[in-house]
């Protein structure tokens, strides 16, 4: 036993030399900010599916993956230790200013977020129309925890530093790695609630793929990604609501929300984006009472058009375009804190 223990400690020491001497003075500073989630989650045992999700500091998971250290000169902070389900705006907004100041003072060339799968995409929207420079940020997560057999998190955690490293990825900014595969975060969404192969985007598509150590990139978004919303000043954002439709659904969700104070709600709808009369005359009074109602739509793929089966002109809406609800919130959220212009609401959801 004695023997082992000196063994894997020799090889350790070994790795972490040869991992020393490839790093030179031009390998790559990347900073690697923690938030939890499944990368960082923890359970009794191996096999069974419960499990604690952001439970495992940040400096565990950097040990548990040495390999990272052969790509560039890693250093870790842990900003958040939440499952992702309760990410929200006040950790979007520390998240944005911190990583704008990481890349304003030069303290990395580029940066790896480790974050739970259940809203990534939403943070790597956010990111992506908030972080003011081009310099890579991978986000990564994982579908099992630290402690399951076969678990994910350590081959996606070394894909990603791989992905942050490689030359190809300059200019990229905000994007996903998961699975093998890298993702714009405009169109990136999660697709199973517990296989590996979750995150996919319906329309487009993965923009480039990592394997064996190599970073491939063949696609990119066309989308105006030179447009950023400056959130350096804000607490918080417009409070935007998502309501979902379907078959015989009531107006009172809609009605209810028309009396708060909201100031946007995306009405995620069948088909095209569609609702029955009940909900369309609760929509139409939302509207009129000053409320922004954007159109997305269900299907989880294609495109919400305007003039399609409703009056939006008429009505006063603007459609999601091929944004999911979700991400259609964010961009709301964001177009509204400069601006209740419902023409320039509307073109930025046909450029950004
Ligand atoms: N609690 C979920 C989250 O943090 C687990 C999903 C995951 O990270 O894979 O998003």
């Amino acid at each position: 036993m004695k023997k082992i223990v000196l063994l894997f400690l020799v090889s350790f020491a070994v790795l972490q030399i040869q991992a020393q001497d490839k790093i030179t003075k031009t390998s790559p500073r990347i900073m690697i900010l923690a938030t939890g989630g499944t990368i960082a989650g923890s359970g009794e045992s191996s096999t069974k599916s419960a499990y604690t999700a952001g439970k495992v500091p940040i400096d565990d998971l950097l040990n548990a993956v040495p390999q990272i250290h052969n790509y560039g000169k890693i250093t870790g902070e842990q900003v958040a230790s939440i499952g992702s389900q309760d990410m929200n705006v006040v950790t979007w907004l520390k998240l944005s200013n911190r990583i704008n100041q990481i890349f304003k003072e030069n303290l990395a060339d580029a940066i790896v977020l480790t974050h739970g799968t259940d809203t990534q995409e939403e943070t790597a929207y956010f990111l992506k129309l908030t972080v003011m420079y081009d310099k890579p940020v991978v986000i990564v997560g994982s579908m099992r925890p630290s402690t399951a057999m076969s678990q994910d998190g350590n081959r996606n955690l070394l894909d990603a530093v791989m992905v942050a490293a490689s030359p190809r990825s300059q200019g990229k900014g905000v994007i996903v790695a998961m699975n093998e595969k890298i993702f714009d975060p405009r169109d990136v969404t999660k697709s199973s609630s517990t296989n590996l192969e979750t995150f996919l985007s319906r329309n487009f598509g993965p923009i480039g793929l990592i394997y064996d150590g190599k970073v491939s990139y063949y696609y990119q978004s066309l989308r105006n990604s030179s447009k950023k919303f400056d959130v350096s000043k804000l607490t918080t954002l417009p409070q935007v609501e998502i309501v979902y439709g379907y078959a015989d659904a009531s107006p009172l969700t809609v009605t209810c929300l028309s009396n708060s104070p909201i100031k946007g709600l995306v009405y995620d709808g069948m088909g095209n984006g569609n609702f029955n009369e009940p909900v369309g005359k609760a929509l139409a009074e939302a509207s009129k009472k000053g409320i922004l109602v954007c159109r997305s739509n269900r299907t989880g793929s294609g495109r919400t058009t305007l003039e399609n089966e409703v009056d939006d002109a008429g009505l006063g809406f603007v459609v999601a375009d091929d944004l999911s609800a979700q991400k259609a919130r964010i961009l709301l959220m964001l177009s509204l804190t400069e601006t209740s212009d419902k023409i320039k609401i509307q073109q930025n959801f046909f450029e950004y």
